[in-house]
């Protein structure tokens, strides 16, 4: 394709290190549709004729289907789907299938089909991310008032309702879905196509209407930025790489609560893997990898961060490299989506294991002090202080939950403390309390829950 000013074939090497065909033989729908509209355009504007355009159509559809059943020969000599693809039309159409490079470049059209690839792999993202979120919520509606320790620091902290853990989850995965989506419908307003190797073109070409046919708002405004930028690409994978690491902290409290000394829940037989050793494993493979998969994900940002930093404007070839992060990044997040999604869906979760952890560790202490201020009138530090003399009594006597403290106990330390206050402490009754916007309380996370079914219609 471009041999005419040289004359020795490239080394085998230089073959080997330029051809990207194995990677992006994958964009050729998006190469296809790109080249039928360039060409349509051309004959529109006088360019080529209409008897040559019927021929670039007829022939780029016969190679769309060649390519569908999988009796299209690439070749590595052709360097990429753009070659292959014009150099296969040639050979079926011949003349006319010279004329379709006319006013452009592998630059704006490489841009154009890389940057159409990634917006639909982020919509299918979004897809993917809305049936995970369908999970969480019906799970979430199946446990709304079901007890389990709320952390920090991994510590018992105070009891929460599983429903309530559940819809952080959603509504993290919310965001990460408005950011990847989002995104690309920014993305949309730039198309590459006509900016030709860097430059622009002398042909008359008419960009507004290669960029409507493609599903663009607009034709690109600076040729350079057009064949040089790939933020589109960085910003795909900087928001799938932020989505991945909710996936990655989701996976590891699936590891935490499925192992046996938290088990709050079990992983089903279609979601777990055995040892080829030890005859009692069930080990929770796809959430380990899914963490992994996160730190791969990240790494895909941080490589083609790199690759584009240093580059002057506009196009150079470093950026082939691009795609095979891309596409790697898109399979391991789709991978990890959709794995999640099937362990949410069939997870089973130990309702007696997580209250009887929920009521460990004192953890409706809070409630104690909220009762003094409450009730008594007692400043908040004050509360604090007799609360945690309480609670070292509690200990001292060896009693597991603040609840099971005798009420003698409760009036050594004060003796306003009355039994109606005592009663308030069961991880039941500290999950009611919470009924603040955003709390734990069941109540609250039913109507969280049917907010989010509505959204779903
Ligand atoms: N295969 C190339 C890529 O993916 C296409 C663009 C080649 N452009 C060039 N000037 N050699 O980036």
């Amino acid at each position: 394709m471009w041999g005419g000013r040289f004359a020795e074939k490239p080394a085998a090497a230089m073959q080997a290190i330029n051809a990207s065909i194995d990677v992006d033989q994958r964009l050729w729908r998006e190469d296809i549709e790109g080249s039928k509209a360039h060409a349509a355009m051309l004959a529109a504007q006088g360019i080529i004729t209409a008897e040559d355009n019927a021929a670039i159509q007829a022939g780029l559809d016969q190679i769309a289907a060649e390519i569908a059943q999988g009796t299209f020969q690439f070749s590595t000599e052709l360097e990429d789907i753009h070659l292959n693809i014009e150099a296969r039309l040639t050979e079926r159409i011949g003349e006319a299938g010279k004329r379709l490079h006319t006013g452009r470049s592998r630059n704006d059209q490489v841009a154009t089909d890389f940057k159409l690839w990634t917006m639909r792999a982020a919509r299918d993202a979004g897809d993917w991310l809305r049936a995970l979120q369908k999970a969480l919520v019906k799970r979430a509606d199946q446990h709304a008032d079901w007890i389990m320790p709320g952390f920090t620091h991994l510590q018992t902290a105070q009891p929460i309702t599983l429903g309530h853990h559940l819809l952080a989850y959603t509504q993290m995965f919310e965001r990460d879905r408005v950011r990847i989506v989002g995104a690309m419908l920014e993305a949309a307003w730039e198309c590459p196509l006509g900016a030709a190797a860097l430059a622009g073109t002398a042909y008359p070409i008419e960009r507004e209407a290669t960029a409507a046919a493609l599903g663009f708002h607009a034709p690109a405004p600076n040729s350079l930025d057009a064949v040089g930028s790939r933020d589109f690409a960085l910003a795909a994978l900087a928001n799938l790489s932020i989505c991945a690491t909710h996936l990655s902290r989701l996976a590891e409290e699936i590891v935490l609560w499925t192992s046996p000394q938290f088990g709050f829940a079990r992983l089903s037989d279609t979601w777990s893997t055995g040892s080829s050793i030890m005859p009692q494993k069930r080990n929770p493979d796809a959430a380990e990898l899914i963490r992994a998969k996160a730190a791969r994900i990240g790494g895909a940002f941080a490589t083609l961060n790199a690759i584009v930093q240093k580059l002057p404007l506009a196009y150079a070839k470093d950026l082939q490299e691009d795609k095979a992060l891309t596409f790697d990044a898109f399979d391991s997040f789709e991978l990890c989506v959709v794995a999640m999604t099937g362990m949410i869906e069939t997870l089973a979760f130990n309702r007696e294991a997580m209250r009887a952890a929920a009521a460990r560790g004192y953890s409706t202490a809070t409630d104690l002090a909220d009762w003094l201020v409450r009730e008594l009138k007692v400043p908040f530090r004050e509360a604090h202080e007799i609360t945690g003399k309480i609670v070292r009594r509690a200990e001292d006597a060896g009693v597991a939950e603040l609840a099971h403290l005798a009420l003698a106990d409760y009036q050594a330390v004060d003796p306003r403390i009355t039994e109606a206050a005592r009663a308030l402490l069961t991880v039941e009754k500290s999950v009611e309390s919470r009924t603040s916007y955003g709390g734990t309380a069941p109540e609250r996370v039913r109507e969280q829950i049917a907010r989010w079914k509505e959204t779903f219609e």
